[in-house]
């Protein structure tokens, strides 16, 4: 199997012209960095998530799901110091107008200082010494650092006033917090438990880019697990074997991965430890997917002081009260789509290099339609189509029916479909189909009636325990 490096710009233009992927609201001539998902992306999503979901929240025994609401009280962001604190620090260049993060540039310009040390006062003196240079015209002049709110704020109701502010929030993780008591309370469980959420969340970025590695609407798969203080390395270790489980189940290449413990410099005042897990990207390099941090009580504790409600848990073994603490795996589900897609695209030459193919080489139950029907004549539709209808009903499948056998297993295999079923004019006599294998191409006729089955087992035979 062929595996060369292929730019981000060449799998991003397939996944655009294969309907993974389109642009934001096209027909108006788009709106920077905004992405819809086409069919084929809204089925892989669909896959990954629940893929996550069968680990995170079937496979581990203290865990539930809810879905809590994307706007909430907006006292929940003044409790986490967001309305004061998630701020990205903006400079313009005086010349070309470009705009950056003065962090981002000063960690460019100067890898070795520990820019996220720095006050504001001391990175807008770097900024305006004329050591920082503007990548895009070359010159050394900025405006002055201005705090830019990343959060999106909009109102409610019918007047536009300070007081009928409210904000899309910018992490699933506070609707988790906030109903820490109610679930505790419902489920009658005892800690640890973790609760689970899957959502979109908002950040107005100053520096949207590369594709949908960062975007300003994005989807995020939390868990925030709670236990009794001073099980925090024990918890820890836990979710990071598990987030490694999880990675392996995707599929994504052994050495495109890594584990990146933060430096205690790095790590937020509360936090005991923090890992992110890392891809390789192509032409971008190393981008985050996720991070595992121990936040200890600090999320409860800001909930409990500022709402005055007691957000205490009664050890029932002890009969004492305590805020349990917490550790959070928090993935971006937009990211981990676009590193399983990066991962698994290739062009493949055949024929001795007289063809060639793109295949996703995705892991077959991720992958958005599993097995293609297709009729080898237009005369067959009609049979073929009650085939469809019978496989439809346990896969994601797709009736393909037009071109060439060949040229539908090309499309098939570019957009990653496993299994490639033609119905011919012998199936109307014999009972069976031909099946063909994306990876290995190799092709087998079995009956019609095992084509489930078959599949069935396939799947399960590549599924990662
Ligand atoms: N509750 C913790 C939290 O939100 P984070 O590191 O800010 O932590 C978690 O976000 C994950 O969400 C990141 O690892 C990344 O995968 C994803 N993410 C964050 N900002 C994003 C953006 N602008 N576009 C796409 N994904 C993003």
């Amino acid at each position: 199997m062929a595996d060369k490096e292929h730019s981000f710009e060449e799998i991003t233009t397939h996944l655009v012209t294969s309907g993974f992927i389109y642009p934001g609201s096209e027909v108006y001539g788009g709106l920077s960095n905004s992405w819809d998902y086409g069919p084929l992306g809204a089925l892989l999503k669909n896959h990954v998530k629940d893929l996550w979901l069968r680990h995170f929240v079937r496979g581990i025994e203290y865990n539930v799901q809810i879905d809590p609401a994307i706007i909430m009280n907006p006292k929940v962001w003044e409790a986490t110091g967001h309305v004061a604190n998630f701020h990205d620090p903006l400079i313009d260049c005086k010349y070309c107008h470009s705009r950056f993060r003065a962090d981002d540039l000063v960690k460019k310009e100067i890898p070795d200082l520990d820019v996220d040390g720095l006050n504001q006062e001391q990175l807008n003196d770097i900024v305006q010494s004329g050591k920082i240079v503007c990548p895009k015209c070359g010159k050394s002049e900025f405006t002055p650092i201005r705090q830019f709110q990343m959060m999106f704020k909009t109102f409610i109701g019918v007047t536009e006033e300070k007081t009928s502010t409210v904000y899309l929030r910018p992490e699933t993780a506070q609707g988790i917090f906030v109903n820490f008591k109610n679930v505790m309370r419902t489920t009658r469980r005892k800690l640890p438990i973790g609760i689970c959420d899957i959502g979109k969340a908002f950040r107005n970025e100053i520096t949207p880019g590369n594709f949908t590695f960062r975007t300003r609407e994005f989807e995020q798969m939390e868990i925030e697990f709670f236990f009794k203080p001073g099980e925090d390395q024990q918890w820890f270790s836990f979710y990071k074997e598990n987030c490694k489980a999880f990675v392996e189940k995707l599929g994504l290449k052994d050495e495109k991965v890594r584990f990146r413990d933060h430096e205690p410099a790095e790590l937020a005042f509360y936090s005991t430890g923090t890992t992110d897990i890392e891809y390789l990207f192509p032409t971008i390099g190393w981008g985050e997917l996720m991070g595992i941090a121990c936040r200890g009580d600090y999320d409860l504790g800001r909930h409990q002081q500022a709402s005055g409600q007691d957000l205490t848990y009664l050890d029932p073994e002890t009969n004492t009260r305590y805020l349990p603490h917490v550790v959070e795996p928090s993935f971006g589900l937009d990211r981990l789509m676009l590193a399983l897609l990066c991962d698994s695209y290739d062009v493949e030459e055949l024929d001795g290099g007289k063809d060639s193919r793109i295949v996703m080489h995705l892991e077959p139950e991720l992958s958005p339609y599993t097995i293609a029907i297709m009729p080898l004549s237009n005369k067959l539709n009609e049979k073929a189509k009650t085939v469809f209808d019978d496989v439809r009903e346990d896969f994601d499948t797709i009736f393909d029916t037009t071109g060439s056998i060949g040229k539908r297993y090309r499309r098939e295999d570019a957009i990653g479909t496993p299994f490639c079923v033609t119905y011919d004019f012998d199936s109307e006599n014999d009972s069976m189909v031909t099946i063909r294998e994306r990876d290995s191409m190799k092709q087998e006729r079995i009956k019609i009636s095992s084509i489930k089955s078959y599949v069935r087992s396939f799947l399960d035979s590549k599924k990662v325990k």
